[in-house]
């Protein structure tokens, strides 16, 4: 617990400068200084926050208060045209490529057979002290090299029990990458083991979204490439395989479904407890990207054991989250009560709590053609492009800042904050 110390320390710390700061150099309402301020990003955020303008989701800038002229070097989208007409920004220093441009901004055949090799060198690593020190438990803990399953003695831990439900997760996680990597004889071993050992009679409760992303989605991709007539890996079948791995995958989905049960919206809870269901004093908050990512696992799965129930009920999820869609911006929130249908967080964004809401809706078109999953995803695509999108045309190129995509207010398409986080990284993949 002492790293949670820590981490509340340093954010009220943090805070405390923050506010220090604002008294100091007067951005409060009724403090009169204006001070040149170009030093601290919080500070900007503050001003961005303050200024109806900047903020305003036509307006092409966000970062114009904070970088005044583009002195500063770029830190992403480093790749720039060398004989491109109009100066970027990095052609401010050197030769117009900064030390980073020159690393990254090609990544030439021979690096990527490198870099295919340190990945594949990376996941036997992985892979292997997974199953030396950890296997039956869910992961590695890499710190004391130890196996390590839910916890057990702090059920308040959901960083740990959302995702670790006792069930050999890494095992049946691993299950598609050995066969990705041409390991036909390791999956068919590895397949062998979760029929033999796993089971998901068990006293955890993990989060919906998690289960289902994890173990649910992996039970079924390699259920159907053991199956596929098509041999997209060789022919890998195994001899007396009797549909062991989607018979696992329907009995733990059975196990989910308390969770679509008893809210009044028909956005599911966002954890259940495998034996008992969903636990007495579960919440009733959820967010949207758990809530709307598991329409691909759930229709597949309905549509290989023909049972329609799966599919409807996260369809049902899906299209009650659209439902409550602004209907001024078109965006999402963050986080809503399942009972009530009220928004918790209007933080509408693309990464944390949302990403996967956008990636499955066009996923269950591509895998389903199902034309209504089209059109809500082109409508909150369109929506993103209108008020999320902040910057120049160009990731490398023009006039005005690098493209960001930021956080707005669901309802006024305000800026709410320019933080990127890691799960933003999927959203080119989707583009
Ligand atoms: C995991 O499941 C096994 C078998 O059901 C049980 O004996 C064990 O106590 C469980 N461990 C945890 C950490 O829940
Ligand atoms: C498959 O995986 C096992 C376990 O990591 C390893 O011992 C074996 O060498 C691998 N085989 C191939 C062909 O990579
Ligand atoms: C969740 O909502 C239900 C139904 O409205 C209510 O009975 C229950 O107390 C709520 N739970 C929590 C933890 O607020
Ligand atoms: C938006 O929805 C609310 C509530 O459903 C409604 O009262 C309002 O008139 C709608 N506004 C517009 C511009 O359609």
């Amino acid at each position: 617990m002492q790293w949670r110390s820590i981490v509340l320390g340093l954010l009220f710390l943090r805070l405390a400068l923050s506010c220090v700061l604002w008294l100091a150099f007067g951005l409060g309402p009724s403090w009169g200084f204006n001070f040149p301020i170009n030093f601290n990003f919080n500070l900007h955020k503050i001003e961005l926050l303050k200024d109806g303008d900047a903020a305003s989701p036509r307006t092409n800038t966000w970062s114009q208060k904070t970088y005044g002229s583009h002195n500063d070097p770029g830190k992403t989208c480093s790749k720039v045209g060398e004989n491109s007409p109009k100066k970027s920004y990095l052609s401010f220093f050197e030769d117009g490529r900064d030390e980073y441009d020159r690393k990254y901004s090609s990544f030439p055949d021979t690096l990527k057979t490198e870099m295919r090799l340190l990945a594949k060198d990376m996941f036997y690593f992985g892979y292997d002290n997974y199953m030396k020190y950890a296997f039956p438990e869910d992961e590695l803990n890499p710190i004391d090299c130890q196996g390590r399953g839910p916890d057990v003695l702090n059920p308040s831990n959901i960083n740990i029990n959302d995702v670790l439900g006792n069930y050999s997760l890494t095992l049946i996680d691993t299950l598609d990458t050995l066969l990705i990597l041409g390991n036909v004889s390791e999956f068919h071993k590895a397949v062998k083991l979760v029929i033999d050992t796993v089971s998901f009679d068990k006293d955890s409760t993990v989060q919906v979204f998690e289960a289902n992303i994890r173990i649910l989605g992996s039970l079924i991709s390699a259920h159907i490439l053991l199956t596929d007539p098509h041999h997209p890996f060789g022919d890998v079948s195994l001899e007396d395989y009797d549909n062991e791995l989607l018979h696992m995958a329907h009995d733990l989905a059975v196990r989910l479904l308390p969770a679509f049960e008893n809210t009044d919206t028909g956005i599911p809870y966002p954890r259940v407890n495998l034996m008992k269901g969903v636990p007495p004093d579960s919440v009733n908050e959820t967010c949207t990207a758990g809530a709307g990512s598991l329409l691909v696992e759930f229709g597949i799965l309905s549509r290989l054991i023909g049972d329609s129930t799966f599919e409807w009920v996260a369809r049902r999820a899906v299209r009650a989250l659209w439902s409550l869609r602004s209907n001024e911006t078109g965006l999402l929130g963050n986080v809503v009560n399942i009972q009530t249908g009220q928004w918790v967080s209007k933080q509408s964004g693309l990464g944390a709590g949302m990403d996967s809401f956008y990636e499955y809706l066009l996923k269950s078109y591509i895998l389903f053609g199902e034309k209504e999953d089209y059109r809500m995803f082109s409508a909150a695509y369109e929506s993103i492009q209108i008020h999320l999108r902040r910057g120049r045309e160009a990731c490398n190129e023009g006039e005005g800042d690098p493209p960001l995509y930021v956080n707005v207010n669901m309802f006024s398409g305000q800026i709410m904050n320019t933080w990127i986080d890691s799960l933003q990284a999927f959203f080119p993949g989707l583009q």
